[in-house]
């Protein structure tokens, strides 16, 4: 079985829409912290809807360039993975009595980097990002003090090790026949990009 078939395989049956989250003991925190952990998940909702046009549009390429008909149902599917994220975000922000974000500064610098290359650009800057989303997750799973919301999380924590897995072996698949120096230069902007990323989302 290819690593695409496999993927897919794992997406597919993953497309359930979450049923264990008790969104009727959702009792979002009302204190200054409470306040900041709002903040904080608009823009993680927003980041999470992306629609991926453009990354679904390379992995057709991918896909008929290489006879590797998987890789673009697994990466539709891997977005609408995300999109359910900002879904439950979404439906979160609205109980806690806000509002989704429209734009936001920080996605619009990944827009512009991640559509600065091809396909393999696109996947060395997701691979950050879904390294970054687990410690974010955790951090908001610590300090949520409400149900509903650790539930979200844990969710959420669950599919994005597998996303971050899913994107590495891609972006291994993508390196493989690129010399040694390229894939040392590769790491070390993804670490410039960690850390810059990893600022931010502090
Ligand atoms: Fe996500
Ligand atoms: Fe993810």
């Amino acid at each position: 079985m290819t690593d695409s078939r496999r993927w897919l395989l794992y997406v597919r049956a993953n497309q359930n829409e979450p049923t264990d989250i008790p969104w009727p003991l959702a009792t979002p925190r009302q204190d200054a912290l409470g306040r900041e952990i709002v903040r904080s998940i608009q823009q993680v909702q927003f980041g999470e809807n992306a629609t991926g046009r453009h990354f679904l549009d390379l992995a057709r390429r991918h896909g008929r360039a290489t006879g590797d008909a998987d890789f673009p149902e697994a990466i539709a599917l891997f977005i609408a993975e995300e999109q359910r994220h900002s879904a439950l975000l979404g439906r979160y922000l609205r109980l806690a009595g806000s509002r989704c974000l429209d734009r936001h500064w920080i996605h619009s610098a990944f827009r512009r980097l991640r559509h600065l290359g091809g396909l393999e650009a696109k996947v060395t800057v997701l691979v950050v990002a879904e390294m970054l989303a687990i410690p974010y997750y955790r951090a908001l799973m610590d300090v949520a003090r409400c149900p509903a919301l650790e539930a979200i999380c844990q969710r959420i924590l669950r599919e994005e090790s597998q996303h971050f897995l899913f994107q590495g072996n891609t972006l291994r698949r993508l390196q493989r026949g690129r010399s040694r120096t390229y894939v040392a230069l590769v790491h070390l902007a993804q670490e410039l990009q960690l850390a810059g990323t990893s600022l931010a989302t502090w």
